[in-house]
């Protein structure tokens, strides 16, 4: 199948092109796209053979990659936003059974049909915002069966949605109480039994730890981290969260393709970044929602040139928020990103967080996902919220709107 799409107001993002705001708009643009793939952008393309649509002279960018979800799971936690309100903090909750743990048992006792039921109209908000890729984690589960389900039940999502789905196993996401005091000995189900089922069944990609004083220690992560490359698996981490334990700059070392949240990151944790490749994954969207003060160290993160990704990290615990295109305002009135930087963020650079290195970019090559808009400027797409401007997406060059 050969597809021309003309008429394209074109946001091109290259490194390299320093232009106002960093990015270019190129107009009357044309992407040529044979079975999936982009096969030329530019002007004045040879139309043989091609079937030809005009996008209207529509905004186009890459199809946005919302890089950090955990978008599975059963129950809510709107008590203990209550209970926050009224002065407990995320850890005194989650010390006293509530936290990850109360949605661990929700999920363990939902089945695979209800969770992804539960699931679709998550997804199906976040892809209202351009999203034509949808990073998973599991970790509300953490038993081997209860993990493999909540990965599988990922995976279902995308014959509901049409949207592409990449799957993390967040087995050490917390301590299951069966494991209370011993966590060394859950860590041990995690990477000799847990990683190695995954991998077998195919249904993971990558693989992430909670390294966090109230999770798991920096020595935990980096066993985990050795199973999961053993199995050919992609490694990241929630890192740098609450505390700096030193998570980030092990993770890097170890080749982790992003570090998650890093509020709390150093400079010589960013100077690992940049020295190792791994991008920094900011999640304001729970920095809000926790009322934070510590914001990540985004100066640092510029001046090592790093690249930074921004994703909606929607959960129920901190960021129950399913929406990409509010992260990126967020992410830029907590932080001051820019919106290059914001655009970047959930696009080519969170193709690097995820790993699916064909995405995130309008360039010969790559795949056909992208995100038409009814705009004038970028800015526009993360300025208001609410009314979202899309106005059809694109997988793989066929158009994909449910
Ligand atoms: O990304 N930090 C750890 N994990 C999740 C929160 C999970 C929860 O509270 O349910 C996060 O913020
Ligand atoms: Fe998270």
């Amino acid at each position: 199948m050969k597809r021309m799409f003309t008429d394209c107001r074109l946001v091109a993002m290259h490194t390299g092109i320093e232009l106002t705001g960093g990015y270019q708009v190129i107009e009357n643009a044309m992407i040529a796209v044979e079975n999936g793939a982009i096969t030329g952008v530019g002007y004045d393309l040879p139309m043989d053979g091609f079937e030809c649509h005009s996008l209207e002279n529509r905004l186009v960018t890459p199809g946005f990659i919302d890089s950090h979800t955990h978008l599975v799971f059963a129950g809510n936690r709107a008590t203990e936003f209550e209970q926050r309100l009224n002065g407990a903090s995320y850890q005194e909750i989650a010390k006293a059974g509530g936290g990850i743990l109360s949605t661990v048992k929700t999920t363990r006792e939902a089945s695979i049909e209800h969770l992804v039921e539960l699931a679709i109209p998550r997804a199906q908000s976040l892809i209202r915002d351009g999203v034509t890729t949808i990073e998973i984690k599991s970790g509300y589960g953490l038993t081997v069966e209860d993990e493999l389900k909540m990965l599988r039940a990922a995976k279902m999502i995308a014959k509901n949605v049409n949207v592409n789905i990449t799957t993390t196993l967040l087995g050490a996401h917390a301590l299951p109480p069966e494991y209370n005091h011993n966590a060394d000995a859950y860590i041990d189900i995690v990477c000799n039994e847990m990683i190695p089922a995954a991998a077998e069944e195919n249904l993971a990609d990558a693989v992430d730890v909670f390294c966090e004083t109230m999770a798991f220690t920096p020595a935990q992560m980096s066993r985990v981290f050795d199973a999961a490359l053993k199995h050919g698996l992609h490694i990241k981490g929630h890192t740098e969260q609450l505390s700096n334990l030193g998570g980030s700059a092990l993770a890097a070392r170890m080749g982790a393709l992003s570090v998650d949240h890093i509020e709390y990151l150093d400079e010589s944790g960013v100077k690992a970044l940049a020295e190792h490749g791994t991008v920094a994954t900011l999640l304001p969207g729970a920095f809000y929602f926790l009322r934070e003060t510590q914001k990540p160290p985004i100066d640092l993160l510029r001046k090592h040139q790093v690249p930074m990704t921004v994703a909606t990290d929607f959960n129920p615990g901190t960021s129950p928020f399913a929406r990409l295109t509010l992260m990126m305002n967020m992410a830029s009135t907590l932080f001051g990103l820019t919106t290059k930087e914001t655009l970047y963020g959930v696009t080519r650079h969170a193709a690097q967080a995820t790993g699916l290195l064909a995405k995130g970019q309008i360039a010969e090559g790559f795949d056909a996902d992208f995100a038409v808009w009814n705009v004038e400027t970028p800015a526009e797409i993360s300025y208001q919220i609410g009314l979202s401007p899309l106005h059809a997406r694109y997988l793989k060059g066929m158009i994909a709107n449910d």
